[in-house]
């Protein structure tokens, strides 16, 4: 059994560079069994998630040639199947991908329902309703969901939740349909952007993505390209909160500013100093944060996925801090383990009080999911004592090298393998 364990109280100075994005890479993957060329996607972050998705590729026929650790090619002419079984789908969100990409290259899909992080209920209602609109029937049989058409064409669906994963969907479904696919109150997300741009430049008409209206003109053919994936936000929002709550200084480097406004305005709120450059923003703090109120919301309001780290970092604020998670209906489970650490946290269905106490102290404490994860890290990183991490499987779905970049900017931190838990039966 693999776990992190942090030595608390070191300061994290120097710099430390973005890779590319999760939750792009993880969309713009299954969007090239759409393409009718070669394509080398560049920029890929080496994360577990990732390689589950070259994974899934690789099984449906496509051929992926691995360059180097961030760059793949993919030739996905080969691929003979429009089914991706429970066992490929391996409990990942993104599996879901490949019901638009599919249906949209065989007009039929058969897909596991997607896993994922566990945050209370993850419909997919809002991706079923979009296939529908395009005219496809979808049904499960065999706990498997299953899209078939006799004919796709182009339609208007306006989505009843601002979903990042039905907006994805919905672009892949419809970007080689005939006629004119418009989604309304669609995400706004960076990463729905780099999926239109890289469909755009293999020669996609999509109109509108970053703004809540996106207009698809179906293409019959797109070409092979070179694609580059963006900075990942959330990563660098990580390093941010990780550089701000251990009164550090850190210079962030491959990032987009622009993506990171929400979590820079809450940062100079906390107190923090954040210095905007081309590609980087430099972090520093020397004191305690001082309190501030978070709501979660779709972008470009406060990312979810930054709730929380932030939460750690506001555990150890002077002051009454009022948390409020605005996308999902159970994103908190991991509060339990910061308590344990001594942060004074009150949760109140969609709302953490979260009163603030001068320091943390080490405990053993878990990744209920990755983000939680990321902050049980940070909070291990400024409490006293050795923190040991669990179930590290989630951090490394989502953070490439996450250990050795803290390292290279001073945290004490390492991967130790433990002897696994011995099951002993009970006597009868
Ligand atoms: N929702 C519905 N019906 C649907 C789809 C979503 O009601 O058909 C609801 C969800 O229950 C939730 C809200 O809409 O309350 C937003 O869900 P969304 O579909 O936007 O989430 P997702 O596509 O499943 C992606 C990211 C998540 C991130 C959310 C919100 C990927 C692979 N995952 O999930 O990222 O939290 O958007 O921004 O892109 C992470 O990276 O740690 C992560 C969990």
């Amino acid at each position: 059994m693999e776990i992190i364990s942090v030595n608390g109280g070191k300061q994290l100075n120097g710099s430390v560079t973005i890779s590319g994005a999760k939750n792009a890479a993880v969309a713009v993957l299954p969007a090239v069994v759409l393409s009718d060329g070669i394509c080398r996607i560049e920029n890929l972050p080496d994360i577990s998630d990732v390689s589950k998705v070259l994974k899934v590729l690789k099984e449906l026929g496509a051929s992926v040639k691995l360059i180097n650790k961030s760059t793949v090619e993919i030739d996905p002419r080969p691929i003979n199947s429009y089914v991706v079984s429970k066992e490929m789908a391996e409990g990942m969100r993104a599996s879901s991908y490949f019901m638009g990409a599919l249906l949209g290259r065989f007009s039929r899909a058969v897909v596991a329902p997607p896993g994922g992080c566990d945050f209370g209920v993850r419909p997919i209602d809002q991706h079923i309703k979009g296939f529908e609109a395009l005219g496809a029937d979808v049904t499960f049989d065999n706990g498997m969901v299953n899209i078939s058409s006799t004919e796709l064409n182009g339609s208007s669906v306006y989505l009843d939740v601002v979903s990042v994963g039905a907006t994805i969907n919905i672009m892949l479904a419809a970007v080689k349909v005939r006629g004119l696919t418009v989604i309304e109150n669609a995400a706004r997300e960076p990463h729905i952007v780099d999926l239109a741009n890289f469909l755009n430049s293999m020669g996609a008409n999509i109109m509108g993505a970053g703004t809540n209206v996106i207009k698809i003109r179906g293409t019959s053919r797109l070409e092979g390209v070179t694609y580059s994936i963006i900075p990942d936000q959330i990563e660098a929002g990580t390093y941010m909160v990780a550089a701000a709550a251990t009164k550090g200084d850190v210079l962030i480097k491959n990032v987009t500013p622009k993506h990171l406004e929400s979590i820079i305005a809450k940062l100079v709120e906390a107190g923090v100093e954040v210095t905007e450059y081309d590609e980087a923003v430099r972090v520093k703090m020397s004191t305690r944060p001082k309190k501030c109120n978070v709501k979660t919301l779709p972008h470009p309001g406060f990312p979810t996925d930054m709730q929380p780290q932030f939460a750690a970092f506001l555990a150890l604020a002077q002051g009454t801090s009022i948390v409020t998670e605005g996308v999902w209906d159970n994103r908190f489970r991991y509060v339990d383990q910061l308590t344990m650490m001594g942060a004074n946290i009150q949760v109140d269905g969609k709302v953490a009080v979260i009163s603030g106490v001068s320091s943390l102290s080490a405990a053993p404490v878990k990744a209920n999911d990755l983000r939680a994860g990321a902050a049980m890290i940070i909070a291990g990183l400024v409490a006293n004592g050795v923190t040991e991490i669990d179930n590290i499987e989630y951090i490394e779905r989502g953070y490439e090298n996450i250990v050795e970049k803290l390292t290279n900017l001073g945290a004490d931190i390492k991967r130790v393998t433990k002897p696994d838990p011995v099951v002993r039966k009970k006597a009868l």
